[in-house]
This record gives C-alpha cells, sequence and structure tokens, in this order.
C-alpha cells in the first residue's frame, strides 16, 4: 500500500483545559495535567514528521481551551475552504481565528449557514464526502457542503452521544475503505456503511472507547491511541502499519490524534 503524503494544521495545546463539559468525556473537576498535553501533542506532531507529512501550525488563542482540536476548524479539500460554526458559545471564538487562517494561507473560504463543526463530522473517502449528525453538525449543512466541494455527501446519523462526532467513530484508511463502530450509528446509516464499504474494519466498543477511531490514515500508515490495541491488530492483518500514541490528557475532553489533526490536501473541489 503506498503512502500518500498529507499537510496538516495543528494548534499547540498551550491553553489547553477541561473548564467545561460538552461532550461525555469532559468532566471540569477532574485533574489536567497541561505540561503533559503539550508533550503528547508534540510527539504526535514529531510523528506526522517523521512519517514524511508536513504540518502547519496556526497560534492558539487564550482562553479557547479546546482550540486543539484542528479538525473542528474547518473542511479542506482543494483551494477550498469550508468554516465552522460551533453548537456550543464555549467554542464559539475559534471559529473566526480558523477561518483568518485560511484566508491567509490563500484558500477561497466559505461561510457556513449551520452548525458545522469542520472535519470532526466530514470525511473525504475517494468520491464520497461522509457527513455525521445528530450531535453537533446540523444536517442542512450537508447539503452546503455539496454546493460547496461537489462531492455527493452522505449523511450518517450518530446515535451514541460518546461517539459525538463522526471522526470518533469512523477513520478513513485509504479512498476505498472505512474502520468504524457499527454501534455508533442508527440501523439505515450502517446498512449505508455496509454498501459503500462492504471490507470495512469493524471496531470493537473496547476499541472505540480509548477513541481508538480517532486515527489518521496516509494510505499506509494509521497513528491511533496507543490504547486501540485491538483495532491496531485488525489493522495489521489488513496490510496496515500501526503507530499508536498517547494523547490521555487531550482524551480528557474528548479528542484523540484525529481531532488534533485539520487536512489541508485531499482530493479537488468541482470545477
Ligand atoms: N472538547 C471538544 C468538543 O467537545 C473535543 C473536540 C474533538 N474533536 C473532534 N474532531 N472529535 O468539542
Amino acid at each position: 500500500m503506498d503512502a500518500t503524503s498529507q499537510r496538516f494544521l495543528m494548534c499547540r495545546p498551550t491553553y489547553f483545559a477541561v473548564d467545561y463539559a460538552i461532550n461525555p468525556w469532559m468532566d471540569p473537576t477532574a485533574p489536567v495535567d497541561a505540561a503533559l498535553a503539550i508533550r503528547q501533542w508534540e510527539q504526535l506532531r514529531r510523528t506526522y514528521l517523521d512519517l514524511g507529512h508536513t504540518v502547519e501550525l496556526i497560534d492558539p488563542v487564550p482562553g479557547l481551551p479546546d482550540m486543539v482540536f484542528a479538525a473542528n476548524g474547518g473542511t479542506v479539500i482543494g483551494d477550498r475552504a469550508m468554516a465552522v460554526q460551533f453548537r456550543d458559545p464555549q467554542r464559539a471564538d475559534e471559529a473566526p481565528a480558523y477561518r483568518a487562517w485560511f484566508e491567509a494561507a490563500g484558500f477561497e473560504v466559505y461561510d457556513p449557514k449551520h452548525v458545522n463543526e469542520g472535519e470532526g463530522d466530514v470525511l473525504l473517502v475517494g468520491d464520497h464526502l461522509l457527513a455525521g449528525t445528530g450531535f453537533r453538525t446540523a444536517h442542512p449543512s450537508h447539503a452546503q457542503l455539496q454546493e460547496v466541494f461537489g462531492y455527493p455527501v452522505v449523511t450518517l446519523h450518530l446515535v451514541d452521544p460518546r461517539f459525538y462526532h463522526l471522526d470518533t467513530a469512523l477513520t478513513v484508511l485509504d479512498e476505498r475503505t472505512v474502520a468504524y463502530l457499527p454501534e455508533a450509528f442508527s440501523p439505515g446509516s450502517r446498512a449505508v456503511l455496509r454498501r459503500l464499504y462492504p471490507d470495512a474494519v469493524r471496531a470493537s466498543m473496547a476499541d472505540a472507547e480509548v477513541l481508538g477511531l480517532n486515527a489518521v490514515g496516509d494510505g499506509r500508515h494509521v497513528v491511533l491511541p496507543a490504547q486501540a490495541t485491538g483495532l491496531a491488530a485488525k489493522l495489521r492483518d489488513r496490510g496496515y502499519q500501526t503507530i499508536g500514541v498517547d494523547l490521555s490528557e487531550l482524551r480528557k475532553a474528548g479528542g484523540g490524534p484525529k481531532c488534533c489533526t485539520l487536512r489541508l490536501r485531499q482530493g479537488k473541489a468541482s470545477q
């Protein structure tokens, strides 16, 4: 399997904290080791660089503890970037910060008309854009994604609040297939996933509960939480090379490797 070199956007967790709870993983009364969070994030960045990927950085903003989760900063395909609109007021001010970064980097920026949490809920697999809804990204925003990017959008309904973003329940492995937790999806969405990806890797609840599906693939390697040992073994059986990273501190906010990573180069926008 060939690895495709990637260009990612990341945000150092300089101001990381768990000060509020907007998903079931977050407990503001539990201790968080902010220095450890930064070291773990540095290790993730180093892992990408060692794989030959490019990592761009956006400046963290004081008072925005979740800004480390760059996947929620936008959806980027080709030279187009769709900015985001967060469901929760605590994250609202991240949207203009990411928007400004896309503009400065030369992307053609589109503004969301509805709640849309970027690549947390929008994943490109070959010629399909998979879009999650149920907790964060609003269903009507899926139609706007299709208009902006010119890819057919496949709506997937998330049903388990622990897997509130699509990227906590499904990993893109390469242009043809994915790994996912069937229980995180409605019956109809499970049927859609079976139809589109008959060869998909089915993850277990144990792997999903350590955010194992919040992983980043480049076609050959899969960077995933080190604790997701069952999923890693399944992926190796399929010929992928797995690289475990420990993001235990960031998991206290409900995030893993994919949440910290926004893809900047993928597919081609229409026209
Ligand atoms: N605390 C953040 C939130 O609840 C975590 C975001 C994780 N990001 C992701 N792409 N799944 O919004």
